[in-house]
């Protein structure tokens, strides 16, 4: 049975004949193994030759053909060839691709939800990830929305690979702001009602309304100070505001989440309220760790928290003694931890964040996800963390950050009217325009006399709310994160290309090829144990040489923290089918066992994509 991926199989293998080569062991060694560029060279190539050739004083062509000489391949692959300056060139044997995909048992014998065969990661990590996180009293914009979507791809990749996942949604729900509202909403009612998108639209106006007031009203502003402070001692009335302006925005995030099928759950949320109490020890163990003097010190660069102009700070300082963050104007920039009238900051809470989830959930790695604009606080914050030892070597502390959402005007995606564009209305829109694309396919075929599925009202509505879902997301999720993208309704609503209707569609239509071909010849079982899988063609080849690198696709998704590695993957899945499709009829197949192989292929296909698409947050449909 192979289960792992077929990069770290072909890895372990060169890892030992490098190993012998080098004199060293193979967890030493690093096979510098990659899918080859250009399949005209073979699947996979090695180029752990050149960096040896110094410390092996040898030609890196020698070194290449050592370790060739030094490998146990035979059963896996071609014999390897050395080609340019030393490059190992690999191409599997057609008998251990197939062996390897038949090691995917049927859906029947899989735990449910299906694995396709994929192991667990053997070094399982406790990862922290904090995503969505958008403040209360105020609706989710673009940039929580990109957070929610792709921080959720990570969720599941993650725990789908094994690791224990624990999602933190540090929602916004503490500050001075809640002053404002505390004395706004002891003269005017609370918003209520069953819409709950529209409750915290109100909401957010009253916010607006009071922070104008705030503004030119002194008397208002010195009883909002004040209101800051009752909260703070827990005084009933402001507790009371506090807490049903807080509930009515979590519903309303919740409506979103659940509309944008993520995962989080009011569970999730561990807003930053919840660290109120451990702000004052965190600062009284920064003071104590961190004094002038005391030596923290990570990296050569040094880290020091001390008091300046009453308020408390921490200061980098590089190698040289030099500032590591300066202002604009020059003058070195601390991160200020307590204000000299004692109030706690945003950066106070994400340490005492950061500890509990280090310290208390055990987390190995930290994963955030936010715009760009928060990158320096972030760097300051995973420093400090390390200098005060909190965060040990081992533990990975990331900032994932992603680019702008774009109007067609390539200016950041507003209303016409300047404001921000609401989810609701977004996906409300996405899906009008998805149900006028089913219906003018249908009456497109109609028109043609083309037969098509029957599909109820219902039916179509609900493969609407679906696609238009998925259309969203994946418009998304198809880019380099990083990268801003323009959001246009037409390219991601496309039947063709990289887009979600386009890889939905063609789940659906693999789904009914398998279908009338189980119809026609009596549901065979294409699982059974003595079903070979032949892969004579070279689009068999193909096809099947892409449904095994799925494991290592995943792999390179958790790793890099890039949704689009697996959005291009699916992508190419789905075109490789099409092709092998076109050349390998499976109704009319030559015989019964290449019939019964190429209909496995389509099954693994399926399968392949339903989960592919699953982990990017998007469900599919039997039929479209
Ligand atoms: N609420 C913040 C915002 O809207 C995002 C919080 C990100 N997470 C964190 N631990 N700081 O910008």
């Amino acid at each position: 049975m192979y289960h792992d991926s077929l990069i770290r199989i072909l890895a372990a293998r060169l890892a030992d004949a490098i190993a012998q080569v080098t004199g060293k062991t193979p967890g030493e060694v690093d096979p510098v193994l990659r899918p080859a560029g250009d399949p005209k060279f073979g699947d996979y190539q090695c180029n752990a030759a050149m960096p040896l050739a110094r410390p092996l004083r040898a030609k890196p062509r020698d070194i290449a053909q050592r370790i060739v000489e030094a490998a146990r391949l035979d059963d896996l692959t071609e014999p390897p060839k050395v080609e340019g300056p030393g490059f190992i060139n690999l191409r599997l044997r057609r008998e251990f691709l197939a062996d390897y995909l038949r090691s995917i048992r049927a859906p029947r014998d899989e735990p449910a939800p299906d694995r396709r065969g994929l192991v667990r990661t053997a070094t399982p990590e406790t990862v922290v990830i904090d995503y969505s996180s958008p403040n209360i009293a105020k609706q989710m914009h673009v940039g929580h929305l990109r957070s929610t979507i792709i921080g959720d791809v990570f969720a599941r990749v993650l725990a789908f690979e094994g690791h224990e996942v624990i999602r933190q949604n540090h929602v916004g729900d503490w500050g001075t702001q809640f002053g404002m509202l505390i004395m706004h909403y002891a003269e005017h009612p609370i918003p209520a009602g069953e819409d709950h998108d529209q409750v915290l639209a109100a909401i957010e106006n009253d916010y607006r309304r009071a922070q104008q007031r705030f503004q030119r009203d002194p008397a208002f502003a010195t009883a909002a100070r004040n209101a800051v402070g009752r909260l703070q001692s827990g005084d009933p009335e402001a507790l009371h505001i506090w807490q049903t302006v807080r509930a009515a925005s979590r519903r309303a995030f919740l409506d979103n989440y659940h509309r944008l099928n993520v995962l989080l759950t009011d569970d999730d949320v561990c807003g930053e309220s919840f660290y109120n109490d451990r702000l004052a020890a965190v600062v009284a163990e920064l003071r104590e760790k961190l004094a002038p003097g005391a030596g923290a010190a990570h990296d050569g660069a040094r880290v020091e928290c001390r008091e300046d102009e009453g308020a408390v700070c921490i200061f980098f300082y590089d190698e040289n003694g030099e500032p590591r963050f300066r202002k604009p104007d020059g003058n070195e920039l601390p991160m200020i931890v307590r204000k000299s009238d004692g109030a706690y900051l945003y950066a106070t809470t994400d340490l005492a964040a950061l500890r509990y989830r280090i310290k208390e959930l055990g987390a190995d790695r930290v994963i955030y996800v936010t715009d760009p604009r928060q990158k320096l606080h972030f760097e300051m914050l995973f420093a400090v963390a390390r200098a005060v030892g909190w965060a040990a070597e081992h533990v990975r502390l990331e900032h994932v950050t992603f680019g702008s959402v774009l109007g067609n005007d390539k200016r950041p995606l507003k209303t016409r009217e300047g404001e921000n564009v609401k989810l609701r209305e977004l996906l409300d829109e996405a899906e009008r325009r998805a149900f006028e694309l089913l219906d003018q396919r249908d009456r497109a075929a109609a028109d043609e006399g083309r037969p098509t599925e029957p599909l109820s009202d219902a039916e179509k509505r609900e493969i609407a709310r679906r696609v238009g879902v998925a259309a969203v997301k994946y418009a998304d999720l198809r880019n380099d994160r990083a990268s801003d993208y323009v959001f246009n309704w037409d390219r991601m609503l496309a039947m063709q290309g990289n887009t979600a209707p386009y890889m939905m569609y063609a789940y659906a239509r693999i789904r009914s090829i398998y279908r009338k071909a189980a119809d026609r010849f009596g549901t065979p079982d294409v699982y059974a144990p003595g079903v070979t899988l032949r892969l004579d063609t070279p689009a068999e080849r193909t096809l099947a040489l892409r449904l095994a690198r799925f494991g290592e696709t995943l792999d390179a998704v958790a790793s890099e923290l890039a949704p689009h590695i697996l959005c291009g993957y699916l992508y190419e899945l789905a075109a490789e089918f099409m092709r092998f499709y076109e050349a390998c009829p499976v109704l009319k197949a030559p015989d019964d066992d290449t019939r019964l192989s190429r209909m496995r292929l389509c099954d693994l296909t399926a399968r392949t994509l339903r989960l592919g698409l699953n982990l990017l947050g998007i469900e599919t449909i039997e039929r479209m």
